[in-house]
């Protein structure tokens, strides 16, 4: 237990379905339901699921950017204590945001265009009551040669620079505070890929030099294969399946995640594979179907999936599933990319 940085229990985020002109509730769209995961220190847990799965709902929701509805949330802040995020009154969160840091996706539009790169990265120290003055330019100039930009161009406006550029300053904004723990958020996304892998070394890089965790979110099964040293499933704000890259991607036990790898593009298209398609659309959150919500697209699925929900169990050391035949099924893993 003791390199366990961040422990997530039961989380539970619900957005209240509003109508009518006294706006009255009258459902939930359960984004992210009873969640549970752990990460390890220097660790990268990555989390893949069809868009609108829950993925930046969780990752949003433990550094409490939006406030959970139920559930704990232990992170090991600096002073090598374990505290409950949940429990932290205002004072006391913005503390430990120096701490955990969230990189959004796309470097368009989450840079301000009206600030230079001096004020956008050394915001978060402004803040912090950090630095100021010339320790403050000395600071920014600092993270940018470590994320590889020219320090010289700290007076520079976003628009001057190329999308791996600007999302160099968003990681270097990220940095300024010094933090141990990332939540990468479709990070790379938005990058055309030559640009993508260049931003990808630079996370390794960093989280080894800086002994950082990273939380990766990304849709994108390849990206998630080569920077993740556990990887989460989810499925209509419910985790699936959780085990070690290797694990999963070699020897899934879920059949969402056998669908979800069967349906990743090879990068050799001279590789012929079989591909899953996956009947219907992902279920909605507000209206989920009975018993496991994956039944109406699995191929497997019979009658006791319909009326009975699984539950989250170890099938073999460090690999959880969400399935009533886990350990039956002989499921189809992943060529190596
Ligand atoms: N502020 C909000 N109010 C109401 N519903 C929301 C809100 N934010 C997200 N949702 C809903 O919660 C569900 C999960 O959304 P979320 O953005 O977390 O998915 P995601 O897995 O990150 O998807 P993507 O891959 O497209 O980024 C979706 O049904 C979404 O419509
Ligand atoms: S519980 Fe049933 S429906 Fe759900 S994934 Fe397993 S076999 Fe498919
Ligand atoms: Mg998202």
């Amino acid at each position: 237990m003791d390199d366990i940085i961040l422990e997530v229990q039961s989380m539970k985020k619900y957005f209240p379905i509003k109508k009518g002109f006294f706006k009255r509730t009258v459902g939930q769209i359960k984004a992210v339901d009873d969640v549970s995961f752990h990460l390890k220190e220097g660790e990268t847990f990555g989390l893949v699921g069809e868009s609108g799965c829950g993925k930046s709902t969780l990752g949003k929701s433990l550094l409490r950017a939006i406030e959970p509805t139920e559930g704990s949330v232990k992170f090991k802040n600096r002073h090598n204590e374990m505290v409950d995020v949940m429990d932290l009154d205002y004072k006391h969160l913005r503390d430990i945001r120096r701490d955990m840091q969230l990189i959004f996706q796309d470097p368009y539009s989450s840079l301000n265009p009206r600030m230079t790169v001096l004020n956008i990265i050394g915001e978060p120290l402004i803040c912090n009551k950090l630095a100021k003055g010339e320790e403050l330019r000395e600071k920014v100039k600092h993270l940018m040669e470590i994320v590889g930009l020219n320090s010289k161009h700290l007076e520079r406006y976003p628009h001057a620079f190329s999308g791996g550029q600007r999302q160099r300053i968003g990681i270097a904004r990220a940095l300024a505070t010094n933090p141990k723990f990332l939540v990468c958020d479709e990070a790379v996304s938005a990058l055309d890929v030559s640009i993508q892998a260049q931003i990808i070394n630079l996370l390794e890089d960093l989280q080894k030099t800086l002994n950082l965790s990273y939380l990766f979110i990304s849709h994108d099964l390849g990206v998630i294969q080569h920077i993740s040293d556990r990887v989460g499933v989810m499925y209509v704000g419910k985790m699936v399946e959780t085990a070690t890259t290797e694990e999963l991607f070699t020897n899934p036990k879920h059949p969402y995640t056998e669908a979800l790898l069967s349906a990743k593009p090879l990068p050799n298209p001279r590789l012929k594979k079989e591909r899953i398609i996956l009947k219907g659309e992902v279920a909605n959150p507000a209206n989920p179907p009975s018993g496991c919500y994956f039944h109406p697209r699995c191929p497997y699925a019979q009658e006791i999936c319909k009326v009975q929900a699984p539950s989250f169990n170890e099938v073999t050391p460090g690999h959880q599933v969400a399935c009533h035949f886990a350990e039956e099924l002989d499921l189809k893993g992943s060529v190596a990319i």
